[in-house]
């Protein structure tokens, strides 16, 4: 629904590009005329993306990126500007997360993924800044959390906990960031049906339905329906918005009670 061109002469960098949302996203911006660049810990998975870009038509490439190492996002981001000229989207995406008890969470089971999700989005902020700031087309971070960690995440503390961090942060960047043309926001997905998070936690144990039934709409989303949003918010379209929380959740969140 958008135009071919409604991306046409920005640069992104998605990281966690390789598979999932990361790479709905860059799909979607690929075929909407963006240079992309799709960043990920595992080259096999990158590589098969890249395949799969391709056909979308636009200039594509990738890099191995571990997020919890700063160096490895600067080296990415300058990597990006080196190879399209420019960065005008950054879209921190790379997740990390699994299900345990608080009581029974190792410290550094807490640490990894904060460094992963909180972390690994502070550092795709700082090292994309100034280059951002150099758009011109105005800069955009868009960040990937959940309502989940606005509303309490039960067994999954540490990832909660980093997303209501990277939410807070990127209230905090908007503000400070407004006066250089970027604009900051996240996107809050709700159970996305096709991704292999949902896979796993829900579909693969059976839960598949009843988590489904949780949401207004009484059914899981799609990756499109996140990416068209990450569409909006990187376009042209969203040029008046910062320092907002895109809820793309089928109205999980609001729903208290079962019809
Ligand atoms: C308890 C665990 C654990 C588990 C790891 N740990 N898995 N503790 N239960 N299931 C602990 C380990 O014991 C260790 O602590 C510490 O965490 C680090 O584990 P490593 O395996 O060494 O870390 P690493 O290899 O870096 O892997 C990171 C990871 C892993 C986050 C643990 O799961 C990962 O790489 N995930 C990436 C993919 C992913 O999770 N995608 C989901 C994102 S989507 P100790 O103390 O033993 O040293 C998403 C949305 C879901 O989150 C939305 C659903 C609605």
């Amino acid at each position: 629904m958008f135009t071919n061109d409604t991306l046409k002469g920005r640069s992104a960098l998605v990281t966690g590009g390789g598979s999932g949302l990361g790479l709905g996203i860059a799909t979607a911006y690929a075929q909407l005329g963006a240079n992309v660049m799709i960043v990920g810990r595992n080259e096999e998975r990158l590589e098969s993306a890249i395949e799969h870009l391709k056909k979308s038509g636009g200039s594509v490439a990738s890099m191995k990126c571990d997020v919890r190492n700063y160096d490895e996002v600067k080296a990415a981001v300058e990597a990006t500007v080196s190879r399209f000229g420019q960065l005008d989207i950054m879209v921190n995406n790379a997740a990390g997360n699994f299900i345990c008890p608080t009581s029974e969470l190792s410290p550094n089971g807490w640490r990894t993924v904060i460094d992963i999700d909180l972390n690994g989005t502070f550092y795709g902020c700082h090292a994309a800044y100034p280059h951002l700031q150099k758009s011109p087309f105005g800069g955009s971070i868009i960040s990937i959390i959940t309502m989940l960690g606005v509303t309490g995440w039960p067994q999954a503390a540490h990832a909660s906990a980093a997303k209501g961090g990277i939410l807070s942060l990127s209230r905090t960047l908007a503000v400070e960031w407004g006066a250089d043309n970027i604009r900051v926001n996240t996107i809050s997905p709700g159970p996305i049906g096709d991704t292999e998070g949902v896979k796993r936690m829900y579909i693969d144990v059976g839960r598949g339905e009843m988590e489904a039934q949780k949401t207004a709409l009484g059914r899981f989303g799609k990756t499109i329906d996140i990416a068209n949003a990450a569409v909006f918010l990187a376009s042209g379209l969203g040029e008046y918005i910062t320092g907002e929380n895109l809820i793309v959740d089928g109205g999980r969140w609001l729903k208290q009670i079962a019809p």
